[in-house]
């Protein structure tokens, strides 16, 4: 029998500790992974140098844009940047221009992606207005729902409790998670209406339009009204330490809830925010050292159950308008995610096995993604091959997303993904696109 691929002189993680192998692929699947010699002939293989290979991101926060909003990012750059970083699967969100909130909007989305793809994507559509909908959006592959509390997309009324508990429901029946934008509407546009009395343009104005209390009383809110429904209930992007103590609350209390946290939340604080008030502009915001302190000790207790980018690509225009107020929120984050995580492995604040457990098995598993996430055989030869060693700056110029900044450009780190292989192809070998778009599928 000759298979498709051996990847050779792979250093691997097992349960039992780091061994070097090969990897055999076959049909787009890991076949066997055990010592060279014991593995079938291929008709290609890869030297891999003693490197480390690991599962490939599964990134479940991604803002992909395309359609009306291509100026920003599209299918063919997101997933181009995606592959560079060694993301393999993305989820994408529905704030789009049509919005993803029906099946008909998702077929297109999935229909116009489909051939323009280089890693695995996935789509999560809104709550429709009209419930009924919800188990044709469900048929026509839909990964998740997606609320965002403070910024409602097409006619969903998010203040509606009852509402938001028959959509909860209705989820639940379906089998089928939902994510949450937690930062409460109320509280946002009372704070705003404070502080623009005030004529205030610096980077702490917009903070205090944004405060920490306002995701505490989400979480709270949807806790309550998810208590009862018996779904799978999923926190974004996770910024506060009270936001955290009320996801902890909800979870001793037996919910099934899950949380997700950024590398910016994790990496950023009002330091950085000053000098770069701008490029740090996101939502939830960059808050206090103590807010990190407290995400990255939830990190280290295994408490925070993945690790996604929230890449939300705009222009460089959108980014630096000159009143703070126009400013477009979100950081391009696909291109650092995973060499902003390695230096943290190589610093010693981060153990390998929590990093898969968080950027790939998780994520995987909170999306209910069969065969996928995981290292072993059976599942998609989805893999990110790693230089621990390699010592680089974060060059945002040379970014594949069509966002050409970062507030980590010119961060120096050590540990990079130097090839990425999706469906078992090659995508991404030493920074460069090497694949067909296409390559990626479109999954569910
Ligand atoms: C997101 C975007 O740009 O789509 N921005 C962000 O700051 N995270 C939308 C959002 O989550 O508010
Ligand atoms: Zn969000």
């Amino acid at each position: 029998m000759v298979i498709d691929l051996v990847l050779s002189n792979a250093k691997i993680y097992t349960s039992s500790g780091i061994v070097t192998a090969g990897v055999a692929i076959e049909n787009g699947r890991i076949l066997r992974i055990a010592k060279e010699a014991n593995l079938p002939q291929a008709s290609h293989t890869l030297d891999l140098h003693g490197h480390l290979v690991l599962p490939g991101l599964v990134d479940m926060h991604v803002h992909l844009r395309d359609q009306q909003l291509a100026y920003k990012e599209d299918f063919v750059t997101g997933t181009s940047a995606a592959a560079a970083g060694g993301v393999t699967l993305i989820a994408d969100m529905p704030n789009n221009i049509p919005p993803t909130t029906s099946a008909t909007s998702l077929r297109e989305r999935a229909r116009l992606a489909e051939n323009h793809i280089f890693v695995n994507t996935a789509f999560y559509s809104a709550f429709p207005e009209d419930l009924a909908q919800l188990p044709s959006i469900v048929k026509e592959k839909a990964i998740g729902f997606k609320v965002f509390l403070s910024n409602e997309i097409g006619g969903f009324d998010t203040e509606d409790n009852n509402l938001l508990t028959r959509a909860f429901t209705q989820a639940a029946n379906l089998n089928i998670p939902v994510a949450i934008h937690a930062e409460d509407k109320k509280t946002l546009e009372n704070a705003e209406q404070e502080v623009k009395k005030t004529c205030r343009t610096d980077v702490k104005a917009h903070l205090e339009t944004h405060p920490a209390i306002a995701e505490m009383k989400a979480i709270q809110r949807i806790v309550q009204l998810f208590e009862n429904t018996g779904g799978s209930l999923h926190l974004c992007h996770l910024s506060s330490a009270i936001g955290l103590t009320s996801f902890l609350a909800a979870k001793k209390q037996g919910l099934r809830i899950t949380c997700e946290v950024t590398p910016h939340h994790l990496l950023l604080s009002n330091k950085h925010s000053k000098r770069l008030p701008r490029l740090t502009l996101v939502h939830p915001p960059i808050r206090t050292l103590e807010d990190t302190k407290a995400l990255w000790n939830a990190v280290t207790n295994r408490q925070v159950d993945s690790i996604a980018s929230d890449h939300a690509p705009h222009t460089i225009e959108e980014k630096t308008t000159e009143s703070i107020w126009d400013v477009k929120p979100g950081i391009p984050g696909l291109e650092t995610t995973l060499p902003l995580l390695l230096n943290e492995v190589n610093k010693g604040h981060l153990t390998v096995p929590d990093l898969v457990r968080m950027t790939s098995e998780v994520p995987a598993r909170i999306l209910k993604l069969k065969d996928r996430g995981s290292f072993k055989a059976g599942c998609y030869a989805d893999l990110v091959v790693i230089d621990m060693k390699q010592k680089h700056e974060i060059d945002a110029s040379r970014f594949h997303s069509k966002a050409k900044y970062s507030p980590f450009n010119g961060w120096k780190v050590k540990g990079k993904p130097i090839r990425t292989l999706v469906n078992g192809r090659l995508v991404m070998d030493e920074g460069e696109i090497v694949a067909k778009a296409g390559t990626g599928s479109i999954v569910s």
